[in-house]
């Protein structure tokens, strides 16, 4: 007797749309994870631990640290593309990926320019982009040295590693120096630039060149961490259009795919000085979720897949956004209801044991103006921060 095989088992699973891996676990790879189940993309991570962001919130994983080059391997095998949520898997690594055969969005070149600050200094201003006076330091003199050009303060920078302001130190004389320079490492030096503001051009692009530049972001860095945010700038239109033009240069120029942000910093004169590069979703660019057609999450995928990009213009009057960092009593995300009662607050919360100064989540709102979003926003952050 021939038996019919049972429906399910004549049902084949569905091709997922596209596999992509990512190289971190963090809160970026934790909402670049919920984008891609929106498209059925297949994301797989590199996690330092089991409760990283992005595993918490589902992600298939494995272990490892961010130079690990066999398990970076492993996920590339079974990916169309491997693509970061940060910029500390070392240069060589991705250069080995790249020449086993697998495809990495952002490249290394794009990659070194974001990760190495010296680098991307000395880079760019031979490719004629405006970057403030720096120099490559190795002890006191040497920043003496700069001071007596620019004069004092001066920025005293990690060439790699930092984030959020670690690695950033603004001193004072030859003494704060000795002593930031006494924690060892690589370092350049900066003159220390009269900010009017500081703007963040965030971008996506593909392969190709196709690119969609987001409308102009207007950050608020406290200690060298971002705290607040408000979209769209309000810049004077020459300005933003210079902005705008030197973000997708640099962006060009960098040859990056998927999302970048360029941060700017406009000088109190209203002249505009390159910050820094981002090569992978950024901070300036959460808003996006609630604010524009096409989140940075979304367009990040899209770009490194090489599919078309999403709109990335705003579809409400303005929008804001707040960091909500670590209140250092261990109580930040039991104050969740709380925060979910303020009116019009989107409360994003990314799974992350506190710290005191972490970023635990960020708060958006939108509204008429950016100043009305931002008094919404600073109200949710406020009740999760206890203050
Ligand atoms: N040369 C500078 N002059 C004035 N402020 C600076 C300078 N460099 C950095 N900063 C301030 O420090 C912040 C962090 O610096 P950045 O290089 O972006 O480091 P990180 O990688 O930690 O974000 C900037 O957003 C800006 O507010
Ligand atoms: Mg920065």
């Amino acid at each position: 007797m021939i038996t019919a095989a049972t429906p399910s088992a004549q049902v084949q699973a569905a091709p997922y749309a596209a596999r992509v891996g990512m190289a971190g676990a963090g809160q970026l790879a934790r909402m670049t994870f919920q984008a891609a189940a929106d498209l059925d993309v297949r994301m797989q991570v590199l996690a330092g631990t089991a409760d990283d962001a992005a595993v918490r919130a589902g992600a298939p994983y494995r272990l490892g640290p961010p130079d690990d080059l066999a398990a970076l391997r492993t996920i590339a095998r079974s990916a169309d593309v491997l693509t970061l949520d940060h910029e500390h898997v070392p240069i060589q690594v991705l250069e080995r990926l790249v020449a086993d055969g697998h495809v990495v969005r952002p490249g290394p070149r794009a990659v070194r320019l974001a990760a190495d600050k010296l680098h991307a200094r000395r880079d760019l201003q031979a490719a004629g982009f405006p970057v403030p006076r720096f120099a490559e330091v190795h002890d006191v003199a040497g920043v003496a040295a700069l001071a007596e050009r620019t004069g004092w303060p001066v920025v005293v920078k990690a060439r790699g590693g930092g984030y959020d302001g670690r690695g950033v130190h603004v001193v004072r004389d030859v003494h704060e120096a000795a002593a930031v320079l006494a924690a060892g490492g690589a370092w350049l030096a900066e003159e220390h630039v009269d900010l009017g503001s500081e703007v963040s051009v965030l971008l996506a692009r593909r392969p190709g060149g196709e690119t969609a530049v987001y409308p102009l972001a207007e950050t608020t860095q406290v200690d060298g961490i971002c705290r607040e945010l408000t979209l769209p700038a309000l810049l004077d239109p020459q300005l933003e259009l210079d902005a705008r033009e030197l973000g997708i240069a640099i962006a060009e120029h960098a040859g990056v795919c998927g999302v970048a942000a360029i941060e700017l910093f406009v000088t109190t004169g209203g002249g505009l000085l390159v910050g820094e590069l981002a090569v992978r979703p950024h901070n300036s660019g959460h808003a996006t979720i609630e604010a524009c057609r096409t989140s940075q999450f979304h367009n990040h995928l899209r770009g490194i897949l090489d599919w078309p990009l999403g709109d990335p213009g705003l579809r409400v009057p303005a929008a804001a956004m707040v960091n909500v960092l670590g209140a250092g009593d261990g109580r930040t995300t039991s104050r969740l209801p709380r925060a979910l009662a303020v009116p019009g607050a989107a409360v994003h919360l990314y799974g992350k044991a506190e710290r005191a100064g972490r970023k635990l989540g960020h708060v958006t709102a939108t509204g008429p103006d950016p100043q009305a979003a931002l008094q919404i926003a600073r109200a949710a952050a406020s009740e999760l921060q206890g203050a």
